[in-house]
């Protein structure tokens, strides 16, 4: 196919298009990349040519699932078992070491994410560094979430079969310890690896994160790495922003060496390491403007430190400034709700624990947001007692038993988030998360029947909402977006 078949004038159009939708950042000298993928997603789609699969692209509204094929034609899919060794190293030699200590006697949680896992590689690196490093892994509440926007790459990291070239940087113990050979000369993971990581499909410039409802709250680790080089600065910007929201006070972001930058990343602390670099969130305020380079190369390039500079005003950063003042003085309630919407969990709690005697009486509220920030910060203890005050100002609310549920379930008590749950659909009964939670539940519990009797309860309430429709208590997750959550489960077969 040749570049003019698209007119000329489409290619900028269509470069800001993708850039809004998926974040990928198509510059002049890799219109030639883009081409590429429009093809694929011309004979995806039924085009006869590019240039009407661009005039499509361009006039349609697309629907998530074809903006999902759209973006397997223009994603890159390279990635290998512990690539960029040395922050792996670090993460078992200073991160892992640091955590456990805390959470040994509290709670034994630990909870990691792989934030564009392509085909699996990086998390089930994840997963055997915790396995060899962790010796009583079994008494540990481990999570390792792995998402990507490409559905075929979460396919394949699903299925746990892997080629040579995965283990391209892998000793030859490597392979023979956590992997047996299959019949067509891949090496398949090994069962109880494979179990430790839940793979779910996770646009990071388009869908809402961190929500306690796609379990994407209070990660002490998130590697996003090789990924956000290719955003444009301000979709880069906003995943930065709900990354960090995503982590716990003190959690831990892993970037590659080639996408530090000290002031994409100003409201966390580096760590320098050799070869590695690690940021901690932490309260900084941001002091500079940003200064970002996408990457024009390919994954294949030897990648060097983004340069030069390119000094920009980061207008979107402005919602994280305190609302501006009005004539009447907000409530405490009102000023922690405006925290918790910009993900400061901390000061939220802070606000409403400050002020929570003159909160005291039959307004569930500040106990229904204490209760939020909370699990969302991982305080599941804590979250759980705000949620019994929740309950007690107001017995009939089902959200209330809803996250109680949710916690509950984070804590390991099945039974009891069980009971919760079928209050709140007792209470609600078209309350559409909580059939999805009781499906969760029980596929966690192995028991897939009674899981997918829950999955089409939920699926069918959800095909009556039109699929922009947000779901009450879910941190913004639509109707639409949830319709798709369920089936990538059902059809991949995968743990929630
Ligand atoms: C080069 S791979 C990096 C894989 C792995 N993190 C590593 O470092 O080896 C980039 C991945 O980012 C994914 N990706 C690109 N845009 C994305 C988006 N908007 N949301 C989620 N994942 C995205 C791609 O599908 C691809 O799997």
């Amino acid at each position: 196919m040749k570049l003019s078949i698209v007119p000329n004038v489409v290619w900028p159009r269509l470069s800001e298009f993708i850039a809004d939708k998926m974040g990928l950042h198509f510059s002049p000298e890799r219109y030639a990349d883009l081409e590429r993928g429009l093809a694929g997603a011309a004979e995806e789609f039924g085009f006869g040519d590019a240039g009407a699969c661009a005039d499509w692209l361009l006039t349609e509204p697309l629907t998530k699932a074809q903006l999902r094929a759209l973006a397997s034609h223009l994603t890159v899919g390279e990635t290998y078992f512990f690539r960029e060794k040395r922050t792996f190293e670090v993460l078992a030699e200073s991160v892992l070491p640091q955590l456990m200590r805390l959470r040994r006697n509290s709670g034994r949680r630990l909870r990691l994410w792989s934030a564009a896992c392509c085909t699996g590689e990086e998390p089930f690196s994840l997963a055997i560094l915790l396995h060899q490093f962790i010796p009583d892994l079994a008494d540990w509440h481990v999570m390792i979430l792995a998402t990507d926007i490409n559905e075929r790459f979460l396919q394949k990291a699903a299925a746990g079969f892997f080629g040579k070239w995965s283990f391209r940087e892998s000793p030859p113990w490597f392979k023979q310890r956590y992997f047996r050979l299959a019949g067509d000369g891949r090496y398949e993971i090994l069962p109880e690896i494979k179990k430790m990581v839940t793979f779910a499909n996770l646009n990071l410039v388009e869908d809402n994160y961190p929500a306690l409802a796609t379990d994407t709250n209070a990660m002490d680790v998130i590697f996003c790495r090789n990924v956000l080089m290719y955003f444009t600065l301000p979709q880069a910007v906003k995943a930065v922003r709900n990354l960090r929201c995503a982590l716990v006070d003190d959690g831990w972001l892993a970037v590659s060496p080639c996408e530090a930058s000290q002031t994409l990343f100003s409201r966390f602390a580096p760590a320098n390491f050799p070869g590695a670099i690690l940021y901690q969130k932490s309260d900084a305020k941001i002091q500079t403007a940003p200064s970002w380079t996408p990457l024009v190369l390919t994954d294949s390039t030897p990648l060097a430190a983004p340069s030069p500079e390119w000094p920009v005003t980061l207008t979107s950063e402005k919602s994280e400034e305190e609302p501006a003042a009005t004539a009447a003085s907000p409530t405490p309630v009102a000023i922690a709700a405006s925290l918790y919407e910009r993900g400061h969990y901390a000061e939220a709690v802070d606000t409403l624990l400050t002020s929570i005697a003159k909160c005291d009486g039959p307004d569930a509220q500040p106990f229904s947001l204490l209760a939020r920030a909370l699990a969302n910060q991982g305080k599941l203890a804590d979250a759980l007692s705000w949620c019994d005050r929740w309950i007690g100002a107001d017995k009939l609310d089902a959200f209330g038993h809803y996250l109680r549920a949710v916690v509950l379930q984070e804590l390991g008590d099945h039974e009891q988030s069980r009971r919760s749950l079928q209050r709140a659909i007792y209470l609600h009964p078209e309350f559409v998360l909580a059939h999805f939670a009781l499906g969760n539940l029980a596929r966690s519990c192995g028991r897939n029947d009674t899981a997918d009797k829950h999955f089409s309860n939920a699926s069918r309430l959800l095909a009556a909402c039109p699929a922009d429709d947000v779901l009450p208590e879910s941190d913004g997750l639509t109707v639409g977006r949830l319709t798709e959550i369920i089936s990538s489960i059902t059809a991949l077969g995968i743990a929630p």
